[in-house]
């Protein structure tokens, strides 16, 4: 069944990036222009995506309507001869269907997905995080479909490999190397001290599952945090069903921490001349 429909969870507090995320949705903020979450859609409609499910929560209504029509500002750019696509990003919105459900309890990822079930059905489908940017050739969720489309297993999960002193940062996995970059997941391990850790092959948040992800992820039970872990689920389901690691080929950025924010404003300014003179006169300044 081909993949149409994607889950972007975009409930959490966003504690990171306090105080900013006391009224602005995380996924909001800003690369240079650019809202994280747009990237983030941008990158699934590039894969073909036609229905995007955001899993909401209170406050955060802006982030459906910043992919909503916005008549007044579109006749205000008309008259001042501005009517440019990108400025108004009538594109994307015209391109996929936005449909949103509530998650009224922040209890994890895990918990956050399974909310998205009533509107996804028995069908496969992406889930994005959306404050996780991949850049790549072929887009990085398109990258997993595509996998998920020639095993018929029952998820692809992505990887980055990151060195091995780092892997305390990251949820890590053990698996079996199939062929180069693909390996069958046999068990997940979150956060572990360097010499705990099965592998360098660090999860970021893209995943392609079948619905069955959703019967697992009522059977577990609160994790670290007190959370419903998607990783428990995945690790449950990998159990009993074929689920695959598939490295990444491209560029991630962490935004959802102020590191990885800062890098990824840094590479996108780079890619404009003006702005790129402007990094290394701070640079110079600055540093
Ligand atoms: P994170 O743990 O990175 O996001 O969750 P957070 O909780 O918003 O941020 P911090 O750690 O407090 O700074 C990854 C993604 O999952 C969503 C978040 O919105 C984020 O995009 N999420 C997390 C939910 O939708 N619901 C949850 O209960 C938890």
């Amino acid at each position: 069944m081909k993949i149409k429909k994607a889950v972007i969870p975009v409930a959490g507090k966003g504690t990171r990036f306090l105080p900013a995320t006391k009224e602005i949705p995380k996924e909001m903020i800003p690369i240079l222009n650019k809202p994280m979450i747009s990237i983030v859609v941008e990158e699934a409609v590039n894969a073909g995506i036609t229905e995007i499910i955001f899993v909401n929560s209170r406050g955060k209504e802006c982030i459906e309507n910043y992919f909503d029509r916005n008549l007044h500002l579109e006749n205000f750019l008309k008259e001042a001869d501005k009517n440019d696509q990108e400025l108004l990003i009538k594109d994307i919105g015209s391109k996929v269907e936005i449909l949103s459900v509530r998650q009224k309890e922040q209890l994890g990822l895990g918990h956050a997905i399974n909310c998205a079930r009533p509107l996804i059905g028995d069908e496969p489908f992406a889930v994005l995080l959306g404050d996780d940017i991949m850049e790549g050739e072929v887009p990085g969720i398109k990258q997993l479909i595509d996998k998920y489309e020639e095993l018929s297993c029952s998820g692809v999960i992505g990887l980055f490999e990151v060195p091995k002193s780092e892997t305390s940062k990251y949820g890590i996995i053990d698996g079996e190397k199939k062929t180069e970059g693909l390996f069958k997941l046999n068990a997940m391990v979150e956060k572990p001290m360097p010499k705990d850790a099965p592998s360098n092959l660090a999860v970021p948040g893209r995943y392609v599952f079948d619905s069955e992800i959703f019967d697992f992820l009522d059977k577990i039970p609160r994790g670290v945090g007190g959370e419903y872990q998607l990783t428990d689920a995945i690790e449950l389901m990998a159990k009993e069903r074929e689920i695959y690691g598939a490295i990444l080929e491209g560029t991630r950025f962490d935004t959802g921490s102020m590191e990885g924010y800062l890098e990824a404003t840094i590479a996108y300014a780079s890619r404009d001349e003006k702005l790129k003179q402007v990094i290394v006169d701070s640079i110079k300044k600055y540093i």
